[in-house]
């Protein structure tokens, strides 16, 4: 689950590097323990915030530093991306497309952004981020423009299907030959793709795009900086997936829920049916299973988050079982409690979610249960902005403890271990394509 282009050498040697560099963080003086509390030194533990870290995460030179080549002066034609799914998802897609409008010299037109029957709205692009400002920060990156040429203008684009594709997949070999031909093409960017093949003026477009170019529209900047002024300072901004269209996605089982989060998950299961039996613990094993909210608030009593944090809970409004969370951190905000009724029920799923996300990617601390496109985004922004107490709460971990039969302090002290190691080198944050990662 962790960002899997990170490769395999890097995670062996940040393991023993971390070893080694943890005796050195805990003998070294400016390693602070927590002053509160009143326990045994052995069992004290610092908030896992105030622990040094080694490795951090950059936006890397070679795209800072500007767009390398001069545009080409004659386009291959027009490209539209179609993006699919939640706002985030959208936007990976998006950030892919202009990083191929550029490897084939094509020219933008601004992206569709196709709406979900499930979020039951009609924002596009434009109703979601600043299309002005986007042209202009892509400028000398790829060319994009909000009008096609008359003689394009009336025409449909030719749809390239690449979205289904998997493996290696090369747009100049697949997708140029119909650029060439129709001049005006639409494409959905393949899951996987050989990004190792572009050329640092595609990647940097890309990157540029996703990380530099997308603000969000100036009404929907207000708004979210109207919800990040009523939140109380500090805070954590929790993203907490315990929907029950989540929970019966996962296909996992859970005992001691309530029944009325029993009978949300069966309807909102399908013919999905859940694991059983040894099957059902290799999966959830495998760190396949959403946190409760009760299993969140023992990570975070784990890692020393004390209990009056004020927590923002970044969520869908179907949550289940907060009580699991609420009962140990009680201070807990959403939007929904925050924001004036009316401004709310006039927003629908992505304007939710680019409220969540603006909170997100301003709040002290980020800790994710999850690690989906929001949070890959949230991450890769928080970076951006220098904001390093970003963590990603390990499932697996979670699940594989458990099952050992680790309880009370000893799980509390292993599930401590996995995450101090995960935040001193950076991992699980790791933001591969436009960051690189640098030693402190
Ligand atoms: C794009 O243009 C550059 C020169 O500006 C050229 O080297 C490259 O081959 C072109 N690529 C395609 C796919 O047309
Ligand atoms: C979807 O939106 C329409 C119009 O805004 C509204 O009338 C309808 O009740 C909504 N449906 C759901 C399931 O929220
Ligand atoms: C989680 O639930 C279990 C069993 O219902 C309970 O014993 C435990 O105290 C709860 N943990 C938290 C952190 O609420």
């Amino acid at each position: 689950m962790i960002a899997p282009t990170v490769g395999k050498t890097l995670l062996i040697s940040a393991a023993l590097f971390v070893s080694l560099s943890l005796a050195l963080i805990l003998f070294s003086p400016s390693f602070q323990f927590s002053q509160t509390s009143a326990i045994s030194p052995l069992l004290e533990r610092a908030q896992i915030w105030s622990l040094r870290r080694v490795i951090e995460w950059r936006p890397c030179n070679w795209w800072l530093q500007g767009h390398l080549s001069v545009l080409p002066e004659k386009s291959n034609g027009y490209i539209r991306v179609d993006c699919y799914g939640g706002l985030n998802q959208m936007r990976r897609d998006f950030c892919d497309g202009v990083g191929i409008a550029r490897l084939l010299n094509a020219t933008l037109v601004l992206p569709k952004f196709e709406v979900a029957a499930y979020w039951n709205e009609s924002s596009g692009f434009e109703d979601v981020f600043d299309v002005e400002y986007f042209i202009q920060k892509m400028n000398g990156f790829v060319q994009v423009v909000k009008e096609l040429p008359a003689e394009l203008v009336s025409k449909e684009p030719f749809r390239v299907d690449c979205s289904k594709r998997k493996g290696l997949f090369d747009y100049v070999e697949t997708v140029l030959p119909s650029l060439l031909e129709h001049r005006y093409i639409s494409i959905t960017p393949a899951m996987s793709q050989r990004r190792d093949r572009y050329p640092l003026s595609a990647k940097a477009a890309l990157c540029q795009a996703c990380y530099n170019a997308l603000q969000l529209t100036y009404k929907l900047e207000k708004k979210g900086a109207e919800l990040l002024e009523a939140i109380p300072k500090p805070f954590l901004a929790l993203h907490l997936r315990f929907e029950p269209d989540m929970v019966a996605y996962s296909q996992c089982e859970y005992s001691s829920l309530s029944p009325a989060s029993v009978q949300a998950i069966e309807a909102a299961r399908g013919d999905r049916k859940p694991w059983t039996g040894e099957e059902a613990r290799l999966w959830r094993s495998r760190g396949k299973c959403p946190l409760t909210p009760n299993e969140t608030a023992a990570i975070l009593g784990a890692l020393s988050i004390p209990t009056d944090t004020n927590i923002y809970l970044a969520a869908g409004d179907g949550i289940m079982e907060l009580e699991g969370l609420t009962s140990v951190y009680p201070n807990v905000y959403t939007k929904s409690g925050l924001l004036d009724g009316e401004d709310f029920r006039n927003m629908h799923g992505n304007t939710k979610a680019a409220l969540d996300y603006h909170v997100c990617i301003n709040s002290d601390s980020y800790m994710a249960t999850y690690f989906g496109n929001m949070d890959k985004m949230v991450a890769a922004m928080r970076a951006l902005k220098g904001l390093y107490k970003t963590l990603f709460l390990s499932r697996r971990a979670f699940a594989v403890l458990t099952s050992q039969g680790l309880k009370g302090n000893s799980l509390m002290e292993a599930l401590w271990k996995v995450h101090r190691d995960d935040y001193v080198m950076g991992v699980g944050s790791a933001l591969p394509d436009c960051f690189c990662e640098f030693k402190l």
